[in-house]
């Protein structure tokens, strides 16, 4: 049976967000180091955006490293930023040629200055891109983001630019690192970890968490293709019952 072909075109979520979980148990569960798991996760990261360009998803935004993963083993650490440069400079190409924008959320600025530079760059020539947006959430972390959108306002009622009446959540979501995104539809979550884990906190308000037990780097299209049509088969209520929805 192909799945693509199930997919309703007309309930597809414009904006579809994934916690890329599970590099480090596929890893081990192939007697590796857990670096080798991060490597071979590139390529679901390949497949996943290609599968979401061809069924017209607006945004992808994909979870590439919290504010908590810098606790991780410096070994482990350096590699994976070194594996964002290597994957940057290869996948660039590969963006344009399918008229993909990057973009990035997160305290980027304290990412290694390489990684720092490349990403920037990947930003920069991707920019006119217009066909998908792909989203990395680096160094990221919801509640850095309610904070650093707080700080914001909080400045500007001190340069008399608003006052504190005029904050409201249309104002807080603006000040927030995806200001110009619209909410994901949809999270998905996979290697069977049914947590948050400080994602986007605000923008999750009323998603549809999608669990997959697959390790992130056995994740292809088809398993993609499974969390759209399972998110396509729910009732979306949005604090209405039933019988108010159209
Ligand atoms: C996700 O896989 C990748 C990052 C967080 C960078 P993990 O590295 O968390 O893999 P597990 O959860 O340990 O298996
Ligand atoms: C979340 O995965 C962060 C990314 C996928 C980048 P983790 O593997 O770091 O999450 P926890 O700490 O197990 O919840
Ligand atoms: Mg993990």
């Amino acid at each position: 049976m192909d799945l693509k072909s199930e997919i309703i075109p007309e309930k597809l979520p414009k904006h579809i967000a994934i916690i890329m979980d599970g590099n480090g148990r596929w890893a081990k569960q192939h007697g590796k180091p857990r670096v080798f798991g991060h490597r071979n996760g590139v390529k679901a990261v390949r497949e996943t955006t290609e599968a979401a360009a061809e069924l017209g998803v607006s945004y992808l935004t994909l979870y590439a490293f919290s504010t908590e993963n810098w606790k991780r083993p410096k070994l482990e650490v350096g590699a994976l930023m070194r594996l964002l440069v290597e994957t940057l400079h290869k996948e660039i190409n590969t963006l344009n040629k399918n008229n993909i924008k990057l973009q990035a959320i997160g305290d980027i600025s304290l990412l290694p200055k390489e990684t720092h530079s490349a990403l920037l760059k990947g930003i920069e020539n991707t920019k006119n891109n217009t066909r998908m947006t792909l989203i990395l959430a680096l160094n990221y972390s919801g509640k850095w983001d309610i904070a650093q959108a707080t700080k914001q306002l909080a400045k500007q009622v001190q340069e008399g630019v608003i006052s504190p009446e005029d904050i409201d959540e249309e104002r807080l979501a603006q000040s927030l690192s995806t200001s110009k995104i619209p909410d994901p539809e949809l999270l998905i979550r996979t290697s069977g970890e049914r947590r948050i884990s400080n994602f986007l906190l605000w923008q999750l308000a009323y998603s549809e968490l999608y669990f997959s037990p697959v390790f992130w780097p056995d994740f292809r299209k088809d398993q993609f293709y499974q969390a759209i049509i399972d998110y396509q088969n729910r009732e979306r209520r949005f604090g209405k019952i039933s019988e108010q929805l159209v």
